[in-house]
């Protein structure tokens, strides 16, 4: 369940820092973050290091203890987590965005992709809020090129990257099939622009889960899918219809989309039991 610490009610987007009853918030910037040789030739082992998980139908991945990662990167003082761990704290707005664990809705996203048989072969991909990034190595699995983007640097690197290399069969080939990066989805855009020039680099598939929670982050959302799709891409966002406490939701975020007009939306997935959770499909409009 969410343990939201905030409110973050009738905020206001300025540029990249967003006013908040009274208290403005800076967004870290969007940076890309290269995978080390130390991280490549890292060997882990099961139990210390990391544990094999079935996650849904026949898809056993392997992932890193995030328990263990949050108490290492307590102790390296690493100031976003110190904070969230001593507020009890899943989220706290502009400093740590909850990805060091696996979020529900990645499980239905993940089960939707495998079970309706989205076509993921030589597709290039956007794991976009990856967190731990099952959603992005699952298409990886499946023959994708991918890039995982969350906000947090440390959770990229302490997270995200250990279990790419853990799960990829060819390790030597992470750096060709896979890019990082960290930081504010408004300057993830700004940063695409400048290392990505060519319309043929936008992405076939934007896959989200738990992203929507925010409604102040919701414009900035749509403005990713709006600039990094490909004419004939699609986006899915999994996430749940109601977030009590802040605000944000399925249908508040599907109003957004339709207002802003530039895509057609399709629910392809609705929970039946427990909290309401959905998926919500964006194609552009013809
Ligand atoms: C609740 S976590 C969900 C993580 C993961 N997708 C899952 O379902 O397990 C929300 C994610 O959204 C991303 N996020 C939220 N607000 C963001 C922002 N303004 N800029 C960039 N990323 C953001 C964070 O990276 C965070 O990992």
């Amino acid at each position: 369940m969410f343990k939201f610490g905030f409110s973050v009610d009738n905020a206001k987007e300025e540029n990249d820092k967003v006013e908040s009853i009274g208290t403005v918030l800076d967004w870290f910037p969007a940076v890309k973050i290269e995978v080390s040789h130390e991280q490549l030739s890292k060997k882990c082992c099961e139990d210390d290091d990391f544990k094999e998980c079935d996650l849904f139908y026949d898809v056993r991945l392997k992932l890193i203890h995030s328990d263990k990662v949050v108490i290492d990167l307590q102790q390296e003082n690493c100031e976003n987590i110190v904070e969230a761990e001593s507020q009890h704290s899943d989220l706290i707005p502009a400093k740590y965005e909850g990805g060091l664990k696996v979020w529900e809705c990645s499980y239905d996203l993940g089960k939707y992709l495998i079970g309706d048989k989205i076509p993921l072969e030589n597709k290039s991909v956007l794991d976009l809020g990856c967190g731990t990034g099952i959603i992005g190595i699952l298409a990886l699995l499946n023959g994708a090129s991918v890039h995982f983007q969350d906000y947090n640097t440390e959770v990229i690197k302490s997270v995200t990257i250990p279990n790419v290399i853990l799960n990829i069969n060819d390790r030597k080939h992470v750096q060709e099939r896979c890019a990082f990066f960290s930081g504010d989805w408004a300057s993830f855009i700004q940063l695409r622009g400048e290392l990505y020039r060519n319309d043929y680099e936008k992405y076939d598939l934007i896959l989200t889960s738990e992203t929507i929670y925010n409604p102040d982050n919701q414009k900035k959302l749509h403005n990713i899918f709006k600039t990094q799709l490909k004419k004939n891409g699609s986006a899915y966002v999994a996430g749940k219809v109601y977030y009590f406490g802040v605000g944000g939701g399925m249908r508040q975020f599907e109003d957004l989309v339709e207002k802003e007009k530039i895509f057609e939306t399709k629910t392809v997935w609705n929970s039946d039991e427990g909290v309401q959770r959905e998926i919500l499909k964006l194609t552009f409009r013809t």
